[in-house]
């Protein structure tokens, strides 16, 4: 046997041998990945990268010395043994191994190196726990050796050779971007570098490669790729990290569809190459008003139904007061039908309470019909006409259970398409909403394992409000283009001088100006950003200036890229997925640091190299900085 990892220690690797390799002599490296004794016999799981082997030191193959070694071996010891492969005696297969038919039989035994005693265990038994994560962390390097750590990278590796093959086949071509850098726009806190030779003076580092990608389609590259690492200083969650890798691509001369095509293809084959799995295409779209108005938020789970419906004008016209009463304010009564819902028990509809608090709504109202009849909360207020143009409305058969919130919400009227004038001080309700069909589509079982909903929300809103502040923001970045038919209501609404005021703030948020933003969804999580970019240096200053950016201010921190828009800009627009976001979803597993090698912990620490540290007075000195963090020194 020989293979590439066949060197001056080994034929070959560990995890290769098949019953085929039986009878063949080989030398092999490996960790002790756990040892048994016998009698008279020792068996040892070796390890290498590419898998495990049972080695046996038996006294009818090998010297006493040889056998007695193995017998003191401790775990992760580093170790080269030579011997003859043999498949295992008759019905002694282990099937949870590749290499399970076969064995080696040593004859000789090499410490390479001994282990101390471990921090942490390596070799686990199925029914035992990990240490705890911190612990797991500060030891990363031990822990790595974990198998399951090993398939998620080794998978993490296979998908970033998947999507380079893919769009270099499509023409995009690979360009590194700078670290140090002025600072980018993606609204997160910037890490930054100081300048030792300019005093006073900071790099950033990038949140993301976006001033780059659009500079090198104005220089010409017309489709740009890169894998690359973003760093960002916010509060972190498990599917956010300081730093992180995006898919990161820019096309010229192109629209959303194309974009679209592109993206969904590269997923399509990822999923191919990764899971086996042939994803259909096109990807679904859907407006960002159709998502935040059928499913309640803008990362839609589409993998269920249970889509929300707008019921305000039959329930408020009946005498329960708390839908009577949200009459003429604004308010409305949404939400869903939950097929075969009535057989929730009364602790799990109490539940639904919590579920919605979540959500940002007091509480959730629900309903049933069994038999004909309604039982639940506004049940009284289905008895009379209402009852049945409620029920013809919203569908309820028998054994139906429906789930509603009452309040404000970010999308009008069943039929309307326009962005209500919500009061400022209320916070709409969708978001209830949306926990509650999550809650329930798991808890009614509409969740398979093999269910991959993808999709493309388009059209998000130009602005978001800044309440503290009293301002707007980009609610994407700011070089994204503004929807074409809403583009005269900016102006409009820009050239008023009060667009700086908190009034005028509000009246451009409020005014439910769309862009030509959007995002891919896979399976409720947010997976991608992009846009269609400005290209035209005009349209670019008014957005500026409606963010309450002075010409002054948009000259300080974008200067050079309306400078280069004054050149020659072809229209272009581009995306970005989250690399370690795609990879722990398609490795099925729940927190981004277990596809990560080197992760931050959540209060943004690197445990096993104890970063970050403070540094000596004689270095900050040469960087022109004192800190007043005085307990570090
Ligand atoms: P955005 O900021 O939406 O867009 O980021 C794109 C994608 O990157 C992933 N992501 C993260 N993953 C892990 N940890 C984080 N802290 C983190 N932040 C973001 C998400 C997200 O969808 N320049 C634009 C893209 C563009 O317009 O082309 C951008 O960075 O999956």
């Amino acid at each position: 046997m020989s293979d590439v990892f066949s060197t001056a220690f080994r034929t070959g690797a560990v995890g290769a041998l098949r019953s085929e390799n039986a009878g063949e002599r080989v030398r092999l490296v490996g960790w002790v990945h756990r040892r048994r004794d016998l009698g008279g016999l020792v068996f040892l799981d070796l390890r290498d990268r590419a898998g495990i082997l049972q080695v046996s030191f038996d006294p009818a193959a090998a010297p006493a010395e040889v056998v007695k070694e193995a017998r003191a071996l401790g775990p992760e010891d580093v170790i080269q043994v030579e011997g003859t492969v043999e498949v295992r005696p008759g019905g002694k297969g282990n099937a949870e191994l590749a290499t399970g038919d076969v064995e080696l039989r040593a004859e000789s035994l090499t410490i390479l190196q001994r282990a101390d005693p471990l921090p942490i265990p390596v070799f686990r038994s199925p029914d035992e726990e990990l240490p705890m994560e911190d612990l797991r962390l500060r030891y990363r390097y031990l822990d790595l050796r974990r198998p399951e750590l090993q398939r998620n990278l080794l998978m993490r590796h296979k998908a970033a050779r998947s999507v380079r093959g893919f769009l270099d086949a499509q023409g995009f071509i690979e360009v590194e971007t700078p670290m140090l850098t002025r600072r980018t726009p993606e609204g997160a806190r910037d890490y930054l570098v100081p300048s030792r030779v300019h005093p006073g003076e900071f790099f950033a580092l990038p949140q993301s490669p976006q001033i780059y990608k659009q500079l090198l389609m104005v220089s010409g590259y017309d489709r740009y790729y890169q894998i690359v690492r973003c760093l960002r200083d916010e509060d972190l969650r498990a599917d956010r990290q300081p730093e992180f890798t995006q898919i990161d691509a820019e096309m010229a001369f192109v629209e959303e569809d194309d974009v679209f095509r592109v993206g969904e293809q590269m997923i399509a084959k990822l999923w191919k190459d990764v899971l086996g799995v042939d994803l259909p295409t096109p990807f679904r779209r859907m407006t960002y008003d159709e998502a935040l108005r059928y499913y309640g938020t803008d990362k839609p789970d589409l993998r269920f139904g249970l889509e929300i419906g707008d019921y305000t004008d039959i329930l408020q016209a009946t005498d329960f007061k708390i839908f009577s009463g949200s009459a003429g304010t604004g308010q409305r009564i949404r939400g869903f039908r939950v097929p075969g819902g009535a057989q929730l028990s009364r602790r799990e509809l109490d539940e639904l309470q919590e579920v919605a608090k979540k959500g940002g709504a007091p509480g959730a109202l629900w309903v049933k019909r069994s038999e004909g009849a309604w039982a639940g909360q506004f049940a009284k207020a289905l008895e009379g006409g209402a009852g049945e143009a409620f029920r013809k409305a919203a569908g309820m058969e028998d054994g139906d259970l429906f789930v509603g919130v009452v309040g404000y919400f970010r999308t009008a009227g069943a039929h309307g398409a326009e962005l209500p004038a919500l009061p400022k001080e209320e916070k709409p309700r969708e978001g209830a909403l949306d926990e509650l069909r999550r809650h329930l589509g798991a808890r009614m079982g509409l969740i398979s394992a093999d269910n991959h909903a993808w999709a493309w929300v388009t059209e998000f809103p130009m602005f978001e409000f800044d309440a503290d502040a009293g301002r707007v923001m980009a609610a994407h970045h700011p070089f994204t283009a503004p929807h074409a038919d809403d583009i005269e209501r900016l102006h409009a609404l820009t050239s008023d001088s009060s667009a700086r005021t908190p009034d005028g703030a509000w009246r451009l948020y409020s005014a439910g100006l769309r862009s030509r933003a959007y995002d891919a969804v896979y399976n409720g999580n947010e997976m991608a950003s992009g846009s269609v970019r400005i290209h035209d240096q005009e349209l670019q200053r008014i957005v500026f200036r409606s963010l309450g950016l002075t010409e002054e201010e948009a000259k300080e921190k974008f200067g050079f890229l309306l400078e280069a828009f004054r050149y020659g800009a072809p229209p272009h627009a581009g995306f970005a997925f989250g690399f370690d976001r795609l990879t722990m979803l398609l490795a099925g597993v729940p927190s981004l640091r277990d596809v990560i090698a080197f992760p931050k912990t959540t209060a943004a620490r690197a445990l096993f190299e104890g970063a970050p540290a403070a540094v000596s007075d004689r270095e900050l000195k040469e960087l022109h900085i004192r800190t007043t963090s005085e307990e570090k020194k």
